[in-house]
């Protein structure tokens, strides 16, 4: 909550200044977009995340191995422990990557005619990026279907950068709230990861990621899963 304090904070100091670039009306929109801006589409990933955790048992223990060896017992993982969380970098990567929370990025206008590829786009078209088909083509990420987030990591056992990789758009339109988001994504999930282990109830069918549902976000299809606490083996509950 601290960012919108700031934020709250910032507006009103701009309004005192008499610059008439804002207007007291806008607040409450403002705070609004970044609320569902913000709040949906990190909840989704983090969604997305408890399934996959369940879906692919080695991955989960090979994130909880590094975390244990990085971090430690009885310490929640902090934002300068990220350097020495690699698999676990690159695992939130590959989570945002095959999940495409924001499968069409927002819908834009275009503000002049424009050619792209030798079409013809008249100004004022509604435009969307596929941020989709990029995630999810051979040519940029090999077996794209597969969920594997060793591509992320470089020999040297490093995170390295893949150019296709845009989970939060690319451009001037980029989302305002990515620092924020990876932040965000960071510590959600190493504290899931650090308390909790996440399995598939007992003979419980493997839910078809290929079926998410397509509203504002990508959500996963239903599913269940049980959160197991790491330290006594008790379920926290059945999400
Ligand atoms: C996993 C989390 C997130 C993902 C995947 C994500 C993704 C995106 C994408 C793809 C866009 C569209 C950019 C474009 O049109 O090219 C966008 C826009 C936006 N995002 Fe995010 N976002 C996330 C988190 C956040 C957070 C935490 C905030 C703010 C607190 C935020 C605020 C916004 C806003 C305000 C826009 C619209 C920007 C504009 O119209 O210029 N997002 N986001």
């Amino acid at each position: 909550m601290l960012f919108f304090r700031d934020l709250v904070d910032a507006f009103f100091d701009e309004l005192e200044e008499e610059n008439g670039v804002n207007d007291v009306s806008h607040l409450l929109p403002m705070v609004a977009d970044l609320l569902t801006a913000g709040m949906e589409t990190t909840a989704t990933t983090l969604n997305w995340a408890s399934l996959y955790m369940a879906l692919y048992p080695d991955v989960q223990r090979k994130v909880q191995d590094e975390l244990e060896a990085a971090v430690g017992k009885g310490r929640a993982p902090t934002l300068a422990d990220v350097p020495k969380l690699p698999f676990t970098e690159a695992t939130i990567k590959e989570l945002q990557r095959i999940c495409n929370v924001a499968p069409l990025a927002v819908p834009r206008m275009t503000a002049t005619d424009v050619e792209l590829r030798g079409y013809r786009i008249p100004k004022g078209t509604q435009v969307c990026m596929n941020l989709y088909t990029v995630h999810m083509d051979p040519k940029y990420f090999a077996e794209p279907e597969v969920f594997n987030p060793n591509r992320f990591l470089g020999d040297d056992g490093k995170v390295q950068k893949m150019e296709a990789f845009a989970p939060f758009s690319a451009g001037r339109r980029v989302c305002i709230g990515e620092q924020m988001a990876r932040n965000e994504l960071m510590i959600f999930f190493t504290t899931m990861m650090t308390h909790f282990t996440f399995k598939l109830p007992e003979g419980a069918p493997a839910p078809d990621t290929s079926k998410g549902k397509l509203g504002i976000t990508l959500s996963p299809p239903d599913f269940e899963v049980l959160a197991v606490r790491r330290t006594s083996g008790d379920i926290l509950e059945s999400i």
